[in-house]
């Protein structure tokens, strides 16, 4: 049998008269700035004599992330009507949901060298041209405001805050085009935009797919809720972020070792897609879980699993701070429809996989893990137990840390 071939009626099975139509972009539309092939070598020739902004790896993968549409409806970095609405109510100056500021800063020699209604050079931190901004505002922004009401804090121990506190004074904002992607080594068989995800999920006959995005080694909590999920849908999007993270983090390209090790051989291969994020972690805790939700609805997933403290870091948000802000979201505002997990575990009693939903039994009873705690056993030669993980990922964690 072919590829593919068998799953519609199955489908309409399982996704429940969902609809026959794809799920729409934010906004309605895919963004594209990518620059065609053909034209690349003139843009090239034309940036020599542009000033220049140099950009960071989060900088480098949000040019690439709006370019290809992952940042849909957005077309280049915000201006400050977008910003202040953003910061002060998540919402664009059109109205439109958006959680995150998605920005660019300069200092004052730099912005010296820019001019409002002229392009700029957009580098990579090697020196290579990766895209062209029009400069289409130049403003001043208030750091702390920023901290307070996006991260929730102004504690320089939150990773999200310090970058802030040591970016540059003036933002500088304005649509953009993609010359070339920055790299981002190992991934290419794993590298899908927005275009592409939803070409696949056509193809699979997919009506509804679940995105499960993650910045850590896949341990059974996270296997346990992604299958839940799976029961109900069509089709599981394993979205692992591979943009900058803090350093403490485990390397993407060790986490993708570990996702491979599990999909191959404790997945339905027709049911699921691996396939990595180039975003950039800002630890914004619940504001960044809506973005990464809405985001994922521009790959093509309906559905978006929603965790315990997703993209948290350190204790600054309480576990289901997240979920609480989905809730004040009007439905028709997110359109993607988020799918909430209490903290899950293994249970000795149970004997399997459960969460503080489903699980009557005490933490005693219970085998879970921090990811502080499970770098810690790591570092000291320690193994992870199965309950925890697979031993298939646990031995490439394993080999990692033996390499530190
Ligand atoms: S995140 O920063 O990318 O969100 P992580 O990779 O740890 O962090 O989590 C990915 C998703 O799994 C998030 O939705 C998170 O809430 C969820 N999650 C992680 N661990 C658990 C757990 N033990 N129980 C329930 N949900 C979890």
């Amino acid at each position: 049998m072919e590829k593919g071939e068998g799953i519609v009626p199955e489908s309409v099975e399982s996704s429940g008269g969902a609809s026959l139509a794809p799920i729409l972009p934010h906004g309605g539309r895919l963004i594209d700035r990518v620059l065609p092939a053909g034209t690349r070598a003139e843009a090239e020739a034309r940036a020599r004599d542009l000033p220049q902004i140099s950009l960071n790896a989060r900088a480098a993968s949000d040019l690439e992330c709006l370019a290809t549409g992952v940042f849909s409806p957005l077309r280049g970095f915000m201006n400050r009507a977008d910003y202040e609405r953003v910061v002060h109510e998540m919402r664009l100056k059109n109205g439109l949901l958006w959680t995150l500021p998605i920005t660019i800063s300069v200092d004052e020699d730099g912005a010296a060298r820019l001019a409002e209604g002229q392009e700029a050079a957009l580098l990579g931190s090697d020196g290579n041209l990766l895209g062209l901004l029009s400069v289409e505002e130049i403003f001043a922004y208030d750091k702390r405001e920023e901290a307070c009401l996006v991260y929730g804090t102004e504690d320089t121990r939150h990773p999200g805050v310090e970058y802030l506190l040591r970016r540059g004074e003036l933002l500088v904002a304005g649509p953009v085009s993609l010359v070339r992607r920055p790299s981002v080594p190992g991934f290419e068989d794993y590298y899908a935009i927005p275009a592409e995800t939803r070409r696949r999920i056509k193809e699979r006959g997919w009506r509804t797919v679940v995105g499960f995005q993650t910045r850590n080694p896949i341990h059974r909590s996270h296997e346990y809720i992604q299958k839940c999920a799976l029961e109900l849908m069509d089709g599981l999007l394993i979205h692992p972020l591979v943009g900058r993270t803090k350093l403490d983090d485990v390397p993407s390209e060790v986490r993708m070792r570990c996702y491979r090790a599990l999909v191959e051989r404790y997945f339905p291969k027709e049911r699921v897609m691996l396939s990595v994020f180039p975003g950039a972690m800002r630890y914004a805790g619940p504001r960044e879980a809506v973005f990464h939700a809405l985001v994922r609805k521009n790959y093509g997933c309906t559905h978006f699993i929603v965790g315990r403290d997703p993209a948290g870091v350190g204790g600054f948000y309480q576990p289901y701070a997240a979920r609480e802000l989905f809730m004040r979201i009007p439905r028709g505002d997110l359109d993607i429809t988020p799918l909430f997990f209490d903290e899950a575990f293994f249970c000795r009693r149970c004997d399997g996989m459960a969460s503080t939903k489903t699980c009557p039994h005490g933490e005693s009873e219970r085998v879970a893990l921090s990811g502080t705690r499970v770098r810690e056993l790591l570092r000291h030669g320690g193994s992870l137990p199965e309950e925890f993980s697979r031993p298939e990922v646990a031995a490439v964690l394993q080999e990692w840390a033996l390499g530190l």
